[in-house]
């Protein structure tokens, strides 16, 4: 990785990207919500989060580059990289130095990447969540 690897606390003027990388592919697979988010979802959803205390989120930079989101919803934590800048450790280290204690991460049992994310940064394993999605 040659470019320096940052974070800065996300403001309303962020939401034009981060609405094309929450609609990577993988990205909506891996969340509870799989459908595309809109333009008009996305930019509510901004204009009511950052407002709130009990929200926090971060835009991780590769040099000027924006690649990836954290976010920090009533305590519960989610992390985002751009397809192809995983695996270098950029969530590991963004999310390292951000005081976690009393968070929670809701993974699918398939996300083998934040599972594996989540038990490096120190996060024990909870519970099971069951869904009905049929009938
Ligand atoms: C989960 C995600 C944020 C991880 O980001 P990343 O920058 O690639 O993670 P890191 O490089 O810091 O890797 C952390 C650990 O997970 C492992 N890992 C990362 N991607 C992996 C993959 N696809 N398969 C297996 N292991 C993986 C790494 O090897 C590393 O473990 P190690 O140090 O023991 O080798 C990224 O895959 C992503 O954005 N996924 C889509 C969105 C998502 O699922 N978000 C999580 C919802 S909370």
């Amino acid at each position: 990785m040659n470019e320096e690897i940052w974070k800065r606390k996300i403001t309303l003027k962020d939401r034009n990207w981060i609405l094309k990388l929450i609609n990577e592919k993988e990205i909506r697979q891996n969340s509870f919500t799989t459908r595309e988010i809109s333009k008009e979802e996305n930019d509510k959803y901004w204009k009511k989060k950052l407002k709130r205390r009990d929200f926090e989120a971060f835009a991780i930079f590769s040099g000027e580059i924006p690649i990836g989101i954290i976010r920090i919803d009533k305590k519960i934590v989610s992390i985002a990289v751009s397809k192809n800048l995983r695996k270098k450790g950029i969530a590991f280290a963004t999310l390292s130095p951000l005081n976690l204690k009393g968070c929670t991460a809701e993974i699918k049992p398939k996300n083998i990447a934040s599972i594996k994310l989540c038990k490096k940064l120190g996060f024990k394993e909870k519970k099971i969540v069951f869904e009905k999605t049929k009938g």
